[in-house]
């Protein structure tokens, strides 16, 4: 971990309103979110305002997937006793940073971002040449710095917006800021240049520094661009050192990349809405065992006695999620000899899929039944969000000279 790596335990994601979720959400989000909150400080929140960034033409239906989503949180066991909920627009905060940090931040970061361009070609329908969906990575640099967060649990879509975040930060910290200890780091990274070049670096700091002199600062500067083996940190760190500044007030994220989820579709694609081969965590049992009833198996087995292959059948892929070894080399055998019929090999995974929709259907519907308890969760979440952003904006309005009366 560098230097300007935060040791800091706290985890921070945000999800945007999608209204209900699914079992690819599920396998691949909520689990490790629910792992998480026993082991960090967690905050995870409604990214609402993303949202709006794609779907600012029709934003009616944000809150209702707002609420939705929230339920399927809580009934998939994010617990609100150990993780703090909470909506991003309803800590104003948020905005007030993105704002501050896009004084610092050069229009090419975002430019270069690749899910600008990739999101606008793959959503052409929709005007996406707004400020709002360049800021989009930005907007989320500003959710994840304000709670300070070590750590961002993140798809592999993301990481370049933790990264971002990384550049914006180090970048923030060495226009305001000074790091506790801050010398020794830096005399560390000079120390990585090797002997001589340290030693040429230490003469022209010295000479700047005490005899301002201005062409020893730009050698100097030339001489850190130069080295090819220290980090973005260390560089940015020795270019503080060099001019006397450096502290660290808004730690540098890690991205926690999370698995994708192995949880196929009905059709053996990945779950997803857009293809329309989802089990959503609160459909009803009957429809969910109907979906897999009906959803297609190997096409070589056209007659119960036509062998088959798990290799090219979508149910193998649920099997490989939810059965132990043994299920599925009876499976993988039963197919191949056409031993088993289709209906007979759907039998455990309908089972196991509906045993695993039950707990979270029945805490579901315990939220259903009371939404203002819902409400009151968040509304507390929110509360306590807006105490740690609060204090982090004091800090850096302090540090950007904002906080004068
Ligand atoms: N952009 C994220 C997504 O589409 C959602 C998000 C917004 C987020 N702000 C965040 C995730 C901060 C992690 C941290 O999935
Ligand atoms: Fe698929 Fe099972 Fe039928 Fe084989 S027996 S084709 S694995 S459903």
């Amino acid at each position: 971990m560098n230097s300007a790596t935060t040791s800091n335990g706290r985890v921070l994601s945000g999800m945007r309103p999608t209204g209900r979720l699914h079992l690819g959400h599920y396998h691949g989000v909520l689990q490790n979110w629910v792992e998480l909150q026993h082991d960090y400080e967690c905050f995870f929140f409604v990214a609402d305002w993303h949202a709006l960034t794609t779907h600012y033409e029709d934003p009616s239906i944000i809150p209702a997937s707002i609420w939705d989503m929230v339920v399927d949180w809580l009934a998939a066991g994010i617990d609100p006793a150990k993780a703090t909920l909470f909506i991003q627009s309803r800590v104003m905060e948020h905005a007030e940073l993105h704002l501050l940090l896009s004084m610092i931040t050069p229009l090419g970061w975002l430019e270069r971002v690749p899910t600008f361009k990739d999101q606008q070609e793959k959503l052409k329908e929709r005007d996406l040449a707004t400020y709002g969906f360049l800021g989009y990575p930005l907007l989320q640099s500003a959710d994840i710095l304000i709670y300070k967060a070590g750590l961002v649990p993140v798809g592999e879509d993301q990481v370049a917006h933790v990264e971002l975040t990384r550049e914006v930060a180090r970048r923030f910290n060495h226009v305001f800021g000074r790091e506790p200890d801050f010398a020794e780091r830096a005399a560390r990274a000079r120390d990585k240049m090797g002997k001589k070049n340290a030693q040429l670096f230490d003469k022209l700091r010295k000479g700047f520094l005490e005899q301002g002199d201005q062409e020893a600062l730009e050698t100097a500067r030339s001489l850190l661009e130069a080295q090819s083996n220290l980090s973005n940190a260390d560089r940015e760190r020795l270019r503080g050192f060099l001019e006397g500044s450096g502290r660290i007030i808004l730690p540098e994220p890690q991205a926690l990349l999370t698995q994708a989820s192995k949880m196929p579709g009905l059709d053996g694609q990945k779950m997803s809405k857009s293809y329309h081969n989802t089990i959503a965590l609160r459909d009803p049992p009957a429809q969910v065992e109907k979906a897999l009833r009906t959803m297609p198996t190997d096409p070589a087995r056209v007659r119960r006695t036509d062998p088959g292959d798990p290799a090219k059948c979508p149910v193998f892929q649920l099997h490989e999620v939810y059965s132990s070894a043994e299920t599925r080399t009876w499976v993988a055998e039963g197919c191949r000899s056409a031993g088993i019929g289709c209906l007979e090999c759907k039998q455990p995974v309908i089972e196991a899929v509906l045993a695993e929709l039950k707990p979270i259907q029945e805490r579901a519907r315990e939220y259903e039944a009371q939404p203002e308890q819902v409400r009151h969760i968040i509304a507390e979440g929110n509360e306590a969000a807006r105490a740690v952003a609060r204090k982090t904006m004091e800090e850096v309005r302090q540090a950007m000279s904002m906080d004068f009366r």
